[in-house]
């Protein structure tokens, strides 16, 4: 595996991949999550680029940014585990250039839940993005569910500036308990983790009832609030049914639904989602955490 640091390492170590490569964009603090996703781009592509850089413009504060948990040398360890071909891990100034100006904005969809919560967070993740996909260039790119308003904002601006690159989405891995996977998790004490666990018995409640033929989205919304309300550890920012793709208000003749939830535990802001509807989802990420680690791709032995 070839560890870039610097735009220049990339772009040569880029220009030696078979194509067609895939990327795994991440903020490292990296859990089975992230290893799902490199598994699919390494399944699907015949060269994997993992880019680890925690984007200080998504924060809302320098502190949060700083405090983002996660160990360089263990997300190296994982890259290199799953058969990544070229690690990018830049410093802050290799991203943004000194005086950078331009932005990418994320338009109506990255101000509304998240980025209601969140004031110019879906700013900062597009223009990373952007300038991820654009010094990575891959043909593919995978994403998480888990941030499912965020796969939106992604496909936006790959559309928008006909960046050219296939997104793929692969399912939310969750623990045993149901707990989704994610970094932030670790900042939880074991009591904080069972609590946290009624985020996606509160969603399942939803789906239930979405399964039995309900179509009100305030229906929906109470079946997740009871539920969360039950657990006195959790406070609710928003626990909502909208359609899937604009996030928009779900209409009663729907035949697709997302219900998302955004929750406080601990002062740890989790947030979690299930989708259901045709074709909205890519990848199972069963199978590939159950077979062993790849051995890596065509280029990996060329
Ligand atoms: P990060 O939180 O590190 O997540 C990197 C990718 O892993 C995202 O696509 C995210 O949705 C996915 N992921 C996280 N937890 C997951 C889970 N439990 N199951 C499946 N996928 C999961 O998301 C970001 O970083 C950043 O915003 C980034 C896109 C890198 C831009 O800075």
């Amino acid at each position: 595996m070839i560890v870039a640091r610097t735009r220049a390492e990339l772009a040569a170590a880029r220009a030696r991949l078979a194509d067609p490569v895939g990327a795994v964009l991440t903020m490292g603090g990296l859990h089975d999550g992230h290893t799902a996703l490199l598994r699919a781009a390494r399944r699907e592509c015949a060269s994997v680029v993992a880019t680890r850089f925690v984007n200080p413009t998504q924060f809302e504060n320098e502190q949060d940014a700083a405090s983002y948990p996660g160990d360089e040398v263990a997300d190296l360890d994982r890259f290199a585990a799953e058969a990544v071909d070229v690690a990018f891990v830049p410093p802050a100034h290799e991203v943004y250039a000194p005086g950078v100006a331009a932005e990418v904005g994320a338009g109506r969809l990255g101000t509304v839940l998240e980025g209601a919560s969140r004031p110019g967070h879906f700013d900062g993740v597009a223009t990373v993005v952007a300038l991820l996909l654009d010094l990575t260039r891959p043909a593919r790119s995978y994403f998480g569910q888990k941030d499912w308003q965020q796969t939106r904002v992604v496909r936006q601006v790959v559309e928008d500036l006909a960046l050219g690159v296939t997104v793929r989405v692969v399912r939310t891995v969750r623990d045993d308990t149901g707990l989704a996977l994610g970094t932030r998790n670790e900042r939880l004490s074991d009591e904080g983790r069972r609590a946290a666990r009624v985020i996606h018995r509160g969603l399942r409640a939803a789906a239930d009832a979405w399964q039995h033929g309900e179509r009100q989205a305030d229906r929906l919304e109470r079946a997740m609030r009871r539920e969360l309300e039950s657990e006195p550890g959790v406070s609710v920012d928003y626990a909502v049914a909208r359609e899937p793709l604009a996030l928009d208000a779900l209409d009663p003749e729907a035949s697709a639904v997302a219900l998302l939830v955004a929750a406080w535990v601990e002062g740890v802001r989790l947030i979690d989602n299930l989708v259901i509807g045709d074709g909205l989802i890519d990848i199972d990420p069963a199978p590939l955490l159950a077979a062993p680690a790849p051995s890596g791709g065509p280029s990996a032995s060329a």
